[in-house]
């Protein structure tokens, strides 16, 4: 029998301090979808989740909210879980530090370690940052402030045990540097080892005496375990480490453990030690991505429902949520979080992209067919080897993105298959088909060959977005067909059964108004903040700064060439000259509007700091600006004097 393939992800424990963000709900997507993508390609994975209840932080906001820390904690974390659900986030364990399987292991840890002689008691005298639960030496703040967040530190003087983390020092480092993947992405790595391992590692401090909310150190009740040595655990405490038969046996060392970067240290660093201590071997990955921040800064809960997960999910449905995410950020760098940017791509990759592909096909199946899936012939024509292909490829390519934990270049290869088979329906103009009864049978391969790619794109979306395809097997007839869904059913073209019944039923992502979004969105956003009034607040927020505006560059440019682009009615290619031989080309809706000849020599005004995008296959490197009005008429811009070509234009 073959051996069975496991694949064990974590995202870190959260702290039930608040109700999570948007921010925090990008690990645990991610986390999701790569489970999820394992489970669909025959792995058996265990995916674990889960909150973080101790320390002083909690038991601190516990009192502010006059409440026990038990109760406080409670409330959260239904509300976390609440929103894993409208997520879809399909964990296998959600684990609570305050668990009884869990704080006696951690106890139990905490024993082994002294009696081997890796702890030993002291005195901390020291700084605090209570927010990050973290000490910091002296040295190591920087202008008297927490060195990581930025924030106030508290001075500490208090009895404590202590790790004797230099003991393990060299062996983590040899360990890091004999695995170039152990910490992902590489940048991190050098990080880790240049700033904390090279100058030497402190002996940690891991008891607390000054409060109580947390896991008494078993042989030393006055004392409660360090909140991070406590968290940490999580990881093997949850597979039921220790126990004969558990778990642990099958899945430890975890295959992918996620975290953001901001506690890549805890990770890296203290985590493998605890590991190598235990003797047990460490994890196999350990991935520290990128941070989502709001374009005036970094989240929180005051910023509006902007970044509330759950108003997001309701609003524009939690697979939108998941897609944007995963797919607009290369995961591992930084992003920045826009509901501009979401309604745009909800309006062109998921709207105009998917849901368009889905509805033409299923509008042509109906009207030319009866809804009757049409039996293909083979013609040897070159679109349909291409697009077969095309889709036949295309699982190869995500198992490798997906190996490499590039979920965005993942979903971005499967939209080249949506984006293809958008082609083949222009290429091959089923209406003009339907007008001859001779090419029916062409039509009836094109239409066939629609659908088979359709059903290829809802089965790598499983992972990604685990609704729509839901929508999309109704409307494709297959709903009750399990085997179509597999990933092995990817292996060869042609599986769906002419003569199912296919049906449009509605339409995936319907296309929003960008600037209703945005005023609706933050009219909510005053009622967060609750400090200016809605109209006044309004007013404020669709304004924007002269900063804001002079990121657009915009640039005099004289138009050295334009021709026409073939099958596309409305487009000219068009080369420019921005004066110190930079020469651009630009894709611009105006053929309606211009013979290519009569703009050569114009002199134009253009937006030069645009990212490049392909159209039609053509590559656009800029943008002409044009007047318009409402019924369609179009006036480029021009320059009402002799001025250089390349002056900036502000
Ligand atoms: O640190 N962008 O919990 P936490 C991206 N309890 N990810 C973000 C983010 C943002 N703006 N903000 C938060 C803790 N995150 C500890 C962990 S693990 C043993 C203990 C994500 O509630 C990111 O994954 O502060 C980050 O590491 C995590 O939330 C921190 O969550």
């Amino acid at each position: 029998m073959p051996e069975e393939k496991t694949f064990y992800i974590t995202t870190p424990i959260y702290y039930p301090s608040n109700k999570l963000h948007v921010g925090n709900s990008y690990t645990t997507v991610a986390a999701d979808a790569l489970a999820r993508f394992k489970r669909l390609t025959g792995y058996r994975v265990w995916f674990l989740t889960g909150t973080d209840e101790h320390g002083q932080k909690i038991q601190r906001q516990a009192e502010a909210a006059g409440k026990e820390p038990r109760v406080f904690v409670d409330e959260i974390v239904a509300w976390i879980k609440e929103l894993w659900e409208e997520l879809d986030i399909d964990y296998d364990d959600f684990i609570r530090t305050t668990e009884e399987r869990h704080k006696e292991k951690v106890a139990r840890i905490f024993e082994q370690f002294y009696e081997q002689g890796d702890i030993y008691k002291g005195k901390y005298e020291g700084w605090y940052c209570t927010p990050d639960e973290a000490y910091w030496t002296e040295r190591q703040l920087v202008d008297g402030k927490c060195p990581d967040c930025g924030r106030e530190v508290e001075l500490i003087s208090e009895e404590a045990y202590f790790f004797r983390m230099s003991k393990y020092a060299q062996r983590l480092i040899d360990h890091i540097e004999a695995n170039p993947d152990f910490i992902q992405p590489p940048s991190r790595k050098n990080e880790m080892i240049n700033n904390f391992l090279k100058p030497g590692l402190e002996d940690l401090c891991v008891s607390r005496t000054s409060f109580d909310w947390g896991i008494p150190v078993p042989f030393d009740p006055d004392h409660v375990i360090y909140v991070w040595l406590d968290a940490l655990s999580n990881y093997i405490t949850a597979l039921g480490f220790g126990e004969e038969g558990s778990l642990y046996e099958t899945f430890w060392p975890a295959d992918v453990q996620l975290i953001g970067k901001d506690i890549l240290r805890f990770h890296t660093i203290y985590w493998p030690i605890f590991l190598m201590a235990l003797g047990q071997p460490l994890p196999k990955v350990v991935f520290g991505h990128g941070w989502l921040m709001l374009q005036e800064g970094k989240m929180s809960k005051s910023r509006g429902n902007a970044v509330d997960p759950r108003v997001l999910a309701d609003r524009y449905t939690s697979d939108a949520l998941r897609y944007y995410l995963l797919r607009e950020i290369p995961f591992g760098q930084d992003g920045i979080f826009s509901l501009e940017n979401f309604i745009v791509r909800i309006n062109t990759d998921l709207a105009n992209d998917l849901g368009n592909l889905v509805s033409r096909t299923l509008t042509m199946a109906e009207r030319y067919f009866d809804g009757i899936l049409p039996e293909p012939s083979e013609t040897g024509h070159e679109t349909d080897r291409d697009l077969r292909s095309l889709a036949l490829e295309t699982p190869a390519a995500l198992e490798e993105y997906i190996e490499q934990l590039k979920l965005s270049d993942a979903l971005a290869e499967l939209w080249k298959l949506v984006r293809r088979s958008n082609k083949y329906i222009d290429e091959n103009t089923p209406w003009d088909l339907a007008k001859d009864p001779a090419k029916k049978d062409r039509l009836g391969t094109v239409i066939y060959n629609l659908i088979e790619s359709i059903r290829f794109i809802g089965v790598m979306l499983q992972p990604f977005m685990p609704r729509t395809p839901g929508s999309i097997w109704s409307q494709l007839g297959i709903s009750e067909n399990p085997d179509l869904r597999s990933w092995a059913s990817l292996e060869q073209w042609g599986s769906v059964k002419p003569g199912t019944k296919v049906s449009r039923e509605e339409d995936l992502f319907p296309r929003l108004n960008l600037q209703a979004e945005i005023r609706e969105m933050q009219v909510d956003k005053t009622v967060d903040n609750g400090d200016a009034p809605a109209g006044e607040q309004e007013e404020q927020e669709t304004l924007i700064s002269l900063d804001q505006f002079q990121q657009v560059d915009l640039r005099v440019a004289e138009v050295v060439s334009a021709e026409r682009i073939p099958r596309a009615d409305k487009l000219l290619k068009v080369e420019v000259d921005l004066g110190n031989s930079d020469r651009r080309q630009v894709v611009a809706g105006i053929a309606e509007h211009y013979q290519p000849e009569e703009l050569v020599g114009r002199r134009v005004l253009f937006v030069s700091n645009l990212k490049p995008v392909k159209l039609r296959g053509v590559l656009s490197q800029g943008m002409l600006l044009a007047a318009t009005t409402e019924d369609g008429r179009l006036a480029l811009t021009t320059v009402d004097r002799d001025i250089p070509s390349g002056s900036r234009v502000s």
